[in-house]
């Protein structure tokens, strides 16, 4: 049985992360502090085979010790909210907090996923954006915090490949949606879906033309398994290519919902990126990986989740 280590394994995407690996017939073991996941997240997964370890991954610990074949790294604030809020720990998971991870995977011979983001095109120039575009980021914005933080995360696990021959695995995530989402989280799913719910305005920032592709969840764990499977050292982009303006997703939630009010405009926040859409070719041609959830089916599995959160 594959010993696998989850750095954020109660957020969003890392507990459809441990539920996915469980179902490969892995042993999983779990760490968070619960920066920004939820104990209600992990509470289902009743596995012999699943373990958890509240801990910091910028602190060593019982958990930096274990034995692990595989460690996928997505411990990290995510949400414009947290930006804000907590840019300093936000620049620690993926420096110090990453750093620990890779000398784990050092030691351990380790396979290990670095969970960068889109982000590190920044505000692109280039559309849609491949993985070769070196990108468009403010350092000194409000998103540089995060941005800078996962392009860090990338050169420093170049650096361990280049210097010690880590088994790094680096994937460009765009944005991902499903259930689990805080509904709390400032995100644009959970934004529009609760405002549509509570019978709101949906708030659209700017005049909502800015685009954006949505992956669902469970294709995102396909893509970061494959991803660990293969022996692709690039960073590769993993995500959805059907692109959407801001305002036609909005129109979608609002009728799936069954809101009635007009949508709320507010300005659009600073270096707001005006469009997202991965080139997907190197997964394609690579992982053999594309998504296969349709937006429809997503946004029905999201609905009915943020419903029984009310
Ligand atoms: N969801 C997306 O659309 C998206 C897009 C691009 C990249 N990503 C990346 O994927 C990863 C997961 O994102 P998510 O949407 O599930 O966010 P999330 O906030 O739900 O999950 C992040 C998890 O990491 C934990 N965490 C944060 N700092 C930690 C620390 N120092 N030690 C231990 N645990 C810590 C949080 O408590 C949380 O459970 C993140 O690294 C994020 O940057 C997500």
């Amino acid at each position: 049985m594959k010993k696998v280590l989850v750095a954020g394994g109660a957020g969003f995407i890392g507990s459809h992360l441990c539920e996915f690996l469980l179902s490969k017939g892995c042993h999983v073991t779990c760490v968070d502090n619960f920066i920004t996941g939820q104990k209600k997240n992990i509470a289902g997964i009743k596995s012999p085979n699943f373990k958890f370890v509240e801990a910091d991954i910028t602190q060593s610990g019982s958990w930096s010790e274990g034995q692990f074949e595989e460690i996928y790294n997505l411990a990290s604030p995510a949400s414009p909210i947290d930006f804000e809020k907590i840019p300093l720990k936000i620049l620690e998971c993926s420096s110090l907090g990453h750093r620990n991870l890779l000398e784990l995977a050092r030691k351990n011979d380790a396979r290990i996923l670095f969970a960068s983001t889109s982000e590190v095109y920044g505000d692109p120039e280039v559309h849609p954006q491949r993985e070769s575009y070196f990108g468009n980021v403010n350092t000194v914005g409000i998103r540089g915090c995060y941005d800078e933080a996962k392009r860090f995360g990338e050169a420093l696990s170049m650096a361990y490949h280049r210097q010690f021959g880590t088994k790094i695995r680096l994937i460009r995530i765009f944005n991902t949606y499903g259930p689990r989402m805080r509904e709390t989280d400032g995100r644009i799913i959970p934004n529009f879906f609760m405002q549509g719910l509570n019978g709101e305005s949906l708030t659209i920032y700017g005049e909502g033309q800015q685009t954006r592709s949505f992956c669902y969840v469970a294709d995102m764990c396909e893509g970061m398994y494959a991803l660990v499977q293969s022996e692709e050292t690039r960073p590769v982009n993993i995500g959805n290519p059907t692109e959407l303006t801001v305002l036609e997703m909005a129109e979608t939630v609002k009728k799936l919902t069954g809101n009635t009010k007009p949508f709320a405009y507010k300005p659009l926040p600073e270096n707001d990126p005006k469009m997202r859409r991965p080139d997907i070719a190197r997964a394609k041609d690579v992982l053999k990986w594309q998504p296969r959830v349709s937006l429809e089916q997503g946004l029905d599995a999201t609905l009915k989740y943020f419903k029984s959160q009310l």
